[in-house]
């Protein structure tokens, strides 16, 4: 017989199963199929697809594929209510968030059952880390909704949002993205990911119940196909998706050229770094958070264990050690640490990578659990002796599989952590605050945890650098990426391409200009190609060349703004300083401004100097104003949120108001620290070319700024092509920004293509906290603090 104090010295684990009959009831009472859920109410279900427990293949319910007239019927219903819905005032419209968020709450265990039902998360994780974050959006954004109209001037909202999410967090995912679409006055049609559509369903039925007006919110399910129907759809005015990269590529692809806004939040290969001085069984604990949270289907996973060496070993020990109490199990039951994998096809996924990592020569060890007999489940599996090459170390697993490696010196770990096209997020361990905040700022990741990992909150951003993606969700930034410019015209109002007289009799009178050469690293070069472009006057005759940039002068420039990117490190007072600088040596020549734009346009220029050296003074001011946030985490945690630089920006200039416009790109790409690559007007260059000879008496580092002059199709292309070029600024007609959108497909790189879509001629437009937003990228730093 078993005594009491042989079950306090066994310490077993008895079964803790989680009641799963109010959720199994849900499902009954539609007979467990469904249709879509478009302006308020059920379309009639079909029993397209299946839905499974992935814990036991057990079928939980059938749901209706979304046909490309499903999408049009639900974008339809969601054009339809937005406008009452933008109508409302945001007290009102936040009332509804409020109403959502206690529904939520109130439905939380119903809520949390279902979803490990259907996605294989443990009842734990759902219980208390996914609904409670969902409800949390909710309150949070609910306030927003209030605020928007005094806290974001100058901005409306973008009108029907198509939203794709994928299965890993299916209703938080959903909560990312509803809540601060509708608190930015948005409506919205969503699909939820095939597997796991269960709890979006539920959803949509609790806030109609709630009093949300029909068609604001509209679910339609499906795979892919559903996804790509929506995306293309011609009724929606911006698209924001999570999910693998490869489908955010094609994404990107679909939307280019069809001023839709996006945004992507896309996988990550995160970095663990735990330094020497760490302490270690705390960042064990870390890493079990970090790579065994969720089954490892985490876009943020920490799935790259970068250790420094004196420690290696006995940390390799202690985690081997922790590894082998982990639980894996019935997700249902409330002790359960690992749960299902959310679908066989993943599983097989998760395998395939596995046997390619031993392939390769790593090292697989796996904790000794008995998995169950059924169901898809996976071993806490960790990989010793990975490199760098290793596929292990660059591809997104999104299952329970660390890849471990060691390093010796900080620089060599930073090098490690950042050795990836991915930059979502990273963790950095060590009990020197000076070390893991040194560390910190220099990880390419846009949000850094220090001594502790996989933390969220509403009030935080979170989102990714580089092949991540681009675009916040949560915070301030998050709500920005819902709203659009007042100042934006819709596209093709912006400028009409001039046609180039054809020039070229010298002007009378006047003996032929110099050519100016292109400006690259501070100095004045020929271009390679050796050609020269001329440059007529308003009256036809040739008022002078300037060079002819080709592929080889952006190359050269953009390697030029790299090796200038202590740039950003410069103090915010030092950079302020040189746009000052420059300013008043603009000012110093206003004359001869004056006259050249005279020259160019035709046109009396003495305005335009003068709003340009305004502009480069308002920018100066900017540069130590433009700051962070601090948000008060709920726990033991504050966030840093930093504007950092994004790199290297290349920025197409339009030909209207060619100085003021030009200033305009400039002073904020400057001003937070990024360098660029320039492309003057291509009509009226010869301001430009005039324009470094101030740039020359400035103070400005070589190659902070770089001139490219010539056809700005041609250096369009290359700029958008090129790697290295991580963002791209285009002021101009709405053809060349389309095929911008389409040349940075495959390197994902920021865009701005409707940075020219206003008036440059209007002194008192252009200018703002919409061009230094786009100029910088926030990291949000997570330290810990207090208890
Ligand atoms: P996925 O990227 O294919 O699916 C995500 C969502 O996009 C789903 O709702 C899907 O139906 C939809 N979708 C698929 N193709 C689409 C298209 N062409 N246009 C519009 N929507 C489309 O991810 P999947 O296949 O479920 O998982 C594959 C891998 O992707 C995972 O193993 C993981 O590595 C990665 N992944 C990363 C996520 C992240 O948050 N970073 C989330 C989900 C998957």
């Amino acid at each position: 017989m078993t005594t009491i104090p042989d079950l306090f010295e066994q310490m077993a684990y008895g079964p803790a199963p989680e009641d799963a009959s109010a959720a199994h009831a849900w499902l009954g009472n539609h007979e467990a199929v469904f249709g879509h859920w478009i302006g308020g109410r059920w379309t009639s279900p079909r029993r397209d697809f299946q839905s499974k427990n992935p814990a036991d293949g057990a079928l939980l319910a059938e749901l209706s594929q979304g046909t490309a007239e499903d999408i049009d019927h639900a974008v339809r219903s969601a054009r339809g209510s937005v406008k009452a819905w933008q109508s409302l005032s945001g007290d009102q419209r936040g009332r509804h968030l409020y109403a959502i968020a206690r529904q939520v709450q109130k439905h939380a265990r119903l809520f949390a059952v279902l979803e490990t039902l259907d996605n294989g998360k443990p009842i734990r994780e759902s219980r208390d880390i996914d609904i409670p974050l969902v409800a949390r959006h909710f309150y949070h954004h609910a306030g927003w909704a209030s605020l928007i109209e005094d806290e974001l001037p100058g901005s409306q909202p973008v009108g029907v949002v198509g939203q794709v999410i994928p299965w890993n967090f299916p209703l938080l995912m959903l909560a990312w993205k509803v809540a601060p679409a509708l608190a930015a006055g948005n409506t919205v049609v969503l699909k939820p990911a095939e597997y796991t559509s269960l709890t979006a369903l539920l959803f949509a039925e609790m806030v109609h119940r709630a009093g949300l007006p029909p068609g604001v919110l509209n679910i339609v399910t499906g795979d892919g196909a559903t996804g790509r129907a929506l995306v293309k759809h011609q009724g929606i005015d911006k698209v924001a998706f999570t999910g693998s990269t490869e489908v955010g590529r094609e994404i990107r692809s679909v939307t280019a050229g069809t001023g839709k806004a996006l945004t992507l939040e896309l996988g990550g290969k995160s970095p663990f770094l735990v330094f020497s001085d760490a302490d270690l069984d705390g960042a064990v604990e870390g890493v079990v958070d970090a790579i065994w949270f969720n089954q490892g289907e985490v876009c943020c996973a920490g799935s790259r264990l970068l250790v420094q060496e004196s420690v290696a070993i006995v940390f390799e020990e202690r985690l081997k050690r922790r590894m082998q109490t982990l639980r894996v199990g019935p997700p249902l039951d409330k002790a359960i640490d690992m749960g299902a994998i959310v679908d066989p096809t993943q599983l097989q996924r998760i395998e395939r990578y596995v046997e390619m990592g031993k392939a390769e020569g790593g090292v697989c060890w796996q904790s000794d659990v008995v998995l169950p007999s059924e169901g898809c489940f996976f071993p806490p599996t960790l990989f010793t002796g990975v490199e760098s090459a290793h596929t292990l170390a660059r591809e997104e697993v999104f299952g329970p599989v660390l890849a471990a490696m060691t390093f010796r010196t900080h620089d060599e770990a930073i090098a490690l952590a950042n050795n990836t096209r991915y930059g979502l997020a990273a963790s950095v361990w060590s009990e020197n605050v000076n070390l893991a905040l040194d560390v910190a700022a220099r990880l390419k990741a846009g949000v850094v945890w220090v001594n502790c990992t996989n933390q969220f909150d509403a009030a935080s951003g979170f989102g990714g650098y580089r092949e991540s993606g681009f675009g916040r969700e949560g915070g301030v930034e998050g709500l920005w990426a819902y709203r659009r410019a007042t100042a934006d015209l819709p596209a093709d109002q912006g400028l009409s391409p001039d046609p180039m007289p054809e020039p070229l009799a010298p002007r009378e009178g006047r003996t032929l200009d110099r050519t100016p050469k292109l400006y690259i690293a501070g100095r004045q070069v020929r271009p390679d190609g050796g050609h020269s472009r001329a440059i007529p006057s308003p009256d036809g005759s040739l008022l002078g060349e300037v060079g002819e940039g080709n592929r080889k002068d952006i190359r050269n420039a953009v390697e030029a703004a790299h090796a200038a990117s202590a740039w950003g490190r410069v103090s915010a007072h030092g950079r302020a300083q040189v746009l000052y600088f420059l300013a008043e040596n603009l000012e110093a020549r206003s004359k001869e401004f004056a006259a050249r734009l005279l020259d160019c346009t035709g046109r009396d220029g003495r305005a335009e100097v003068e709003a340009s050296v305004r502009r480069l003074f308002i920018y100066a001011g900017w540069c130590d104003k433009f700051e962070g946030a601090v948000h008060q985490a709920p726990v033991g945690h504050i966030v840093l949120a930093l504007p950092e630089p994004i790199g290297v920006i290349g920025v197409i200039c339009p030909d209207e108001a060619p100085l003021l416009s030009m200033v305009s790109l400039l002073s904020p790409v400057l001003a937070m620290g990024n360098t660029v690559v320039l492309v003057p007007s291509e009509r009226h260059p010869l301001i430009a070319t005039d324009f470094y000879q101030v740039l020359d008496t400035s103070d400005v580092p070589a190659g902070a700024i770089n001139l490219v002059t010539g056809s700005k199709d041609l250096l369009a292309q290359v700029l958008a092509e090129h790697d290295d070029v991580d963002a791209l600024w285009y002021a101009g007609h709405a053809d060349l920004g389309g095929m911008i959108e389409r040349w940075s497909i495959g390197n994902l790189k920021q865009t701005w293509v409707t940075a020219g879509q206003r008036n440059w001629s209007d002194p008192t437009l252009g200018e703002g906290r919409e061009f230094l937003r786009r100029a910088t990228q926030v990291k949000n730093l997570w330290v810990p603090y207090g208890e």
